[in-house]
């Protein structure tokens, strides 16, 4: 399928979900309003691959941070989706294989993934629904 649509409704703020699109993990998180104010306190100069939430979200629903569930180092599947599972030192993503942490916007903190979690294309065709691909 060259998109899936998924419904948003039931995700609560703090919480995720993943699902699938070309095969691939996709990761889909409700941020809380302060995870998105950790994620735009960060200075883009300390980023290895500077990106600020907004550019990684769509206007107006910067609480949507949708991402490839693929870790940019060799592909393994980061952590960080359900609860009590463990998102790391940067409260994101973390990657177990090894050890790459993300932060609230997906975004590379530490380890050796050399860029952010992918943003694919999507769009919301619904307050509650999304488009991936
Ligand atoms: Fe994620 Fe290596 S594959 S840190």
């Amino acid at each position: 399928l060259a998109t899936t649509e998924v419904d948003i409704s039931k995700i609560q703020p703090g919480q995720g979900i993943k699902t699938t699109w070309r095969k691939q993990p996709i990761f889909i998180r409700n941020l809380m309003p302060k995870e998105i104010a950790e994620a735009n306190a960060v200075p883009l100069s300390e980023l290895r691959d500077p990106q600020t939430l907004a550019e990684r979200t769509k206007p107006g629903k910067q609480n949507w941070l949708i991402t490839l569930g693929v870790c940019t180092h060799l592909g393994c599947v980061p952590l960080g989706i359900g609860e009590g599972e463990n998102r790391g030192p940067f409260g994101g993503y973390f990657c177990p294989c090894h050890g790459s942490a993300y932060d609230t916007a997906a975004r590379i903190r530490q380890g050796p993934a050399p860029k952010n979690l992918v943003v694919p294309e999507y769009k919301f065709t619904s307050p509650t629904t999304v488009q991936i691909g």
